[in-house]
């Protein structure tokens, strides 16, 4: 659906800066694809070269077969209609009415086709921002004007513009960070609804490792212009190589707090000995609690577990469990060879 060769974007100014370094990117159709980084990472500039908003200044961007890069502007304008794109401040223009900023797009693209026997005629508009509105279910909103709404519904209205041209791609970039939580989940959970019953392909980009992992597939993870970790959702989460992902999952994760807690000798962290403090990860279904009991009975190891943190990611349990060990040495040996094999991650956390 959408292929990033070798892609790289230098701005020259007093300083060059290398904004996105040779970038290898493919994007399935149908797909919730997620990038995040920190502010500078290269993300927007990356999403901006899908659409060629901004030109790469080397490497090849494909749409559906077709070489975007290789396209002159009016066959560009063409093709552009097929990516829509939402932003952080939505973008809507203040003097028209939602019904207005909606058919904003249908109307250019009927002035620029003005011969053009496939021009929208206005009933066909009328028809069209109805339906759009009732997607966005703001259809009391069609005569307000952008200042009169709140910033979750500006963002429907932005969304409701971007499908006007019935696009094959949404680029997203920080669509929900102006937003409150509350307001962020009911974006998320349209933009969802968006992917699966339009089908539409989707590219959001955001510095919120939650967004992520409440509606993307797959996830890049961007630093300092490359995208230095690529990968499922529920893998990146359940095993991140990089340390910039392992960052970003201590951002909405309360299991970092033990390392705090280790650093500032709490209490519960102080083993006795004999005792080994360790941090499980899992990811399979047929890996739970009783997993951590059974092996207590089996090779006679008391487990404390001292710090939990369990969630659904695309209806895989994903565990991350701080246990302190207790028994013969060789026994919790045994016990942890045994959680490996069944493939669970094992860490040894180091306290005083
Ligand atoms: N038009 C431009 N001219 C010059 N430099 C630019 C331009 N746009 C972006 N940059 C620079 O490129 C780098 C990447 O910027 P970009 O906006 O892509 O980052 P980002 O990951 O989207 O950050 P944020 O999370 O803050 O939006 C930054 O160092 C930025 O200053
Ligand atoms: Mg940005």
């Amino acid at each position: 659906m959408l292929k990033l060769k070798d892609v790289s974007k230098t701005f020259h100014g007093k300083e060059n800066i290398d904004a996105v370094k040779h970038v290898n990117l493919e994007i399935q159709e149908g797909e919730i694809f997620g990038l995040i980084g920190f502010s500078g990472a290269g993300k927007s500039t990356l999403i901006r070269m899908i659409n060629l908003l901004e030109r790469p200044s080397q490497g090849q961007v494909w749409i559906d077969g077709i070489e975007l890069t290789a396209l002159n502007e009016k066959e560009l304008r063409k093709i552009r209609k097929k990516i829509g794109m939402i932003f952080q401040h939505f973008n809507l223009m203040r003097s028209r009415t939602i019904a207005q900023n909606i058919a904003y797009p249908l109307k250019r693209r009927t002035f620029w086709r003005k011969n053009d026997p496939e021009a929208w005629s206005k009933n066909e508009i009328q028809q069209k921002v109805a339906h759009l509105l009732k997607l966005v279910e703001l259809e009391d909103k069609a005569n307000a004007y952008p200042s009169e709404l709140s910033g979750g519904q500006k963002q429907r209205v932005a969304i409701a513009r971007a499908l006007a041209n019935d696009p094959k791609i949404l680029l997203c970039d920080e669509a929900t960070s102006a937003l409150d939580p509350q307001t962020t989940q009911s974006i998320l959970k349209l933009l969802k609804q968006v992917n699966q019953t339009l089908g539409i392909t989707i590219v959001l980009i955001t510095h919120e490792m939650g967004v992520i992992k409440e509606i993307c597939d797959r996830v890049g993870v961007m630093e300092d212009g490359e995208i230095k970790e690529l990968g499922n959702v529920v893998d990146v989460f359940a095993d991140p190589k990089e340390t910039i992902t392992r960052n970003f999952i201590a951002t909405t994760s309360n299991i970092s707090k033990i390392y705090e807690l280790v650093k500032q000798r709490s209490e519960i962290t102080v083993l006795r000995p004999g005792e080994r403090m360790v941090l499980l990860s899992y990811n399979t279904i047929n890996t739970n609690q009783a997993l951590i009991s059974q092996i207590s009975r089996d090779y006679e190891v008391d487990a404390n577990i001292i710090f939990g943190n369990i969630e659904v990611l695309q209806n895989k349990p994903l565990g991350r469990l701080v246990v302190i060990f207790s028994g013969k040495e060789e026994n919790i040996a045994s016990a942890i060879e045994r959680l490996k094999a069944k493939e669970v991650k094992v860490e040894e956390i180091e306290t005083w």
